[in-house]
Order: structure tokens, then C-alpha cells, then sequence
């Protein structure tokens, strides 16, 4: 493991229980976070990113679910701790931010009380924390502070609930943030501003961040490097430059193809021909053959290998070399 890697997915495949089988959402999935590191994860609905996302944190994990491969986090396999061991580490030292804050706040406590309690977990006292938490509402630019402490969650707009629910990250230090299309339900104006503290995050405290997202203008403005997910499959990943300018998987191509060109960098991913298939039970081939315009019946009859463009630029393509065909 390299010294500076905070998480890493091995091999990562998680099928759900359903009526016809078992649905594979997650396959063969290899990644790693470095510490300090944003790492975006985009592809279209129904592809796993959040199956990915809530599998680290062990949320999901019930009789439904069969889960192979590792999830090594600070060098331990998460998927090898007891339950108890697993929830000392969530919250404590990954948080978890969703599309509606709503669904992780309490609707019966004042977000102050929320929020200070966190901070009472690690040990504050009651009134240290109360302070504390005026400074954090205050960090992420809640306005008002001594006042909003006091307001119930439903009185507040998704903006500012969403920097509650980021003030009680700030609250335990986390190490890894996972942000599940933290600003999805929000304006463009408040969404700004939301990168915008969680770039802070990462560079004040050190926090490595993975995002999810539909949003490549999101992924442009906070990202360091980027996956590109297809039905359960990461296809490409690399550094947000690289692969913006020269995707080389051909979904990521036919991806950046579809936003207008001017504002590659600014658009929400586009439906494109087709759809992503619904994969149960044994499957063989590329996931995207029946949509790729250079598919070949070897993509067709054998799972595409996992090529390395540089050291850090990678995709999963039976292609020798993918880049010529880059538009
Ligand atoms: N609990 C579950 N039981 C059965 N199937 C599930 C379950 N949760 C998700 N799925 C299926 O797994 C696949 C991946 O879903 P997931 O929610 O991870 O996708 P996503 O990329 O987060 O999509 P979105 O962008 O819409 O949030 C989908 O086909 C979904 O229908
Ligand atoms: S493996 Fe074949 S079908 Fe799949 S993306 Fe590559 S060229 Fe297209
Ligand atoms: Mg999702």
C-alpha cells in the first residue's frame, strides 16, 4: 500500500438478493484515496456508485446483500471488523453526507444540540461544545449562529441544513468525508457554496473527500481525480484533467461527446442511445457492448482487462490502445 493511501477498494463486487437472482451492482471495482485527496465518482442513475458509497461505511450490508472483495481503510479490511468495531469508526472517522440532510438529522432536537452532542462524544463538555459549535456554524457560513443553534431542522433551509449536517462532520474530524450527492436537491448559487466549505474541509483539516455525483462542473471544481462508473463497473479512472481532455474509455467519450462544447465542464451528464443493462446472474463481455460504437464480438464474448494508459490514467476496454480513437 502506498504510505500516503487513506482507503482502497480491492476488487470490490457486491450483488443484491432479488426476484430473479442475484443482481450485480458492483463488480470488480479498485480504488484508491490518497489522504487530502477528492475523488469523484460519476456515472449515470443505476450504476453503484451509491452501493459503492454506503458499502464503505457498512451500511447496507444485510441478508439481501452478498459482498466480495476488501475495503481496506488506515490498512485495516473494514469488511473483517465486528459491528462494534465498524461503528467506533463511522462518524468518528468516516462521515457520510447525503443528498437530503433530512434523512441524518433529528427531527426532534434543535440542529445546536445535534451538532454539540457529536462534540460531547469525544469528550467536550457541555460547555465547550456549545461554544464549539457556534465556531463551526460560523466555518461554514451559516449566518447568525447564536440564533440558528436553536432552530428545529425543518426551519432551515436544504442549504443550510446540508452545512449543519457538514459542521457536525467538522464536529468529529473525520478522515474520509463521503458525500453522496450532497448538493443535488440545491440551487446552483448554494451548491457553489457548498464546494466551496467542502474544499475547505480538505484543506484546512486534511480530509479526504469522495464525492457522487451527476454533475461533471462539480467533479471539474472540486475533484482531483476521477471515476467513471458503468453498470457496476469503474471504466475509467484518472486525473480530472486527463480524463476530461482526453477520455479514453469509450462510454467516457461518448459521455464528454454529449455535452456541448463549451461547457464541458459545467454539464450534468446527458442521456445518451441506450440503456445501461440490468445485470443477474452470469454475465460475460464488456457491460457497455451492446451500446459501444467499437464493440467487436471479443467484447462481446470475454470480460475487457483493466488497461493502464500512465500510472495513474486507467480503463477497462478490450482496446489495445483506446486513446487513438479519442475524439
Ligand atoms: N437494496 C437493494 N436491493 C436490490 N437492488 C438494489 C438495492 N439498492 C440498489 N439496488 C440496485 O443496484 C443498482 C445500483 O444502485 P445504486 O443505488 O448503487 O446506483 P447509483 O449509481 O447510486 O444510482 P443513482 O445515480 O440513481 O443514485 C441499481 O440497479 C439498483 O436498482
Ligand atoms: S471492451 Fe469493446 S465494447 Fe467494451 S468499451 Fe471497449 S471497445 Fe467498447
Ligand atoms: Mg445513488
Amino acid at each position: 500500500m502506498m504510505s500516503n493511501e487513506l482507503l482502497r477498494l480491492e476488487h470490490l463486487s457486491i450483488q443484491y438478493k432479488v426476484e430473479d437472482g442475484y443482481l450485480s451492482a458492483v463488480k470488480d471495482v479498485s480504488l484508491g484515496i490518497q489522504r487530502g485527496e477528492v475523488f469523484a465518482m460519476v456515472g449515470e442513475s443505476g450504476c453503484g456508485k451509491s452501493t459503492v458509497a454506503q458499502s464503505i461505511m457498512r451500511l447496507s450490508l444485510d441478508h439481501n446483500e452478498q459482498i466480495a472483495g476488501k475495503i481496506i481503510f488506515k490498512g485495516k479490511d473494514l469488511n473483517a471488523l465486528s459491528e462494534a468495531e465498524m461503528e467506533a469508526i463511522r462518524g468518528r472517522e468516516i462521515g457520510m453526507i447525503f443528498q437530503d440532510p433530512l434523512d441524518s438529522l433529528n427531527p426532534v432536537y434543535r440542529v445546536g444540540r445535534q451538532v454539540a452532542e457529536a462534540l460531547m462524544l469525544d469528550g467536550m463538555s457541555r460547555a465547550q461544545a456549545e461554544k464549539r459549535t457556534i465556531e463551526l456554524f460560523q466555518d461554514v457560513q451559516i449566518p447568525s449562529p447564536k440564533q440558528r443553534i436553536k432552530s428545529y431542522p425543518h426551519e432551515l433551509s436544504g442549504g443550510m441544513r446540508q452545512r449543519v449536517m457538514i459542521a457536525m462532520m467538522i464536529a468529529r474530524n473525520p478522515s474520509l468525508l463521503i458525500a453522496d450527492e450532497p448538493t443535488t436537491a440545491l440551487d446552483v448559487t448554494v451548491e457553489s457554496q457548498i464546494l466551496q466549505i467542502m474544499r475547505h474541509l480538505r484543506d484546512q483539516y486534511g480530509t479526504s473527500i469522495l464525492i457522487i455525483t451527476h454533475n461533471f462542473g462539480i467533479v471539474a471544481e472540486i475533484a482531483d481525480r476521477v471515476g467513471i462508473m458503468y453498470a457496476g463497473e469503474l471504466v475509467e479512472q484518472g486525473p480530472v484533467d486527463q480524463v476530461f481532455d482526453h477520455p479514453a474509455h469509450p462510454y467516457s467519450q461518448v459521455l464528454m461527446a454529449a455535452l456541448p462544447r463549451f461547457s464541458k465542464r459545467e454539464g450534468r451528464i446527458r442521456t445518451i442511445d441506450g440503456t445501461v443493462p440490468r445485470i443477474v446472474g452470469e454475465f460475460t463481455g464488456c457491460r457497455f457492448a451492446n451500446r459501444c460504437p467499437h464493440a467487436t464480438d471479443r467484447c462481446r464474448n470475454s470480460d475487457p482487462p483493466i488497461r493502464r494508459l500512465n500510472d495513474s490514467h486507467f480503463i477497462r476496454c478490450h482496446m489495445e490502445d483506446a486513446s487513438w480513437k479519442m475524439s
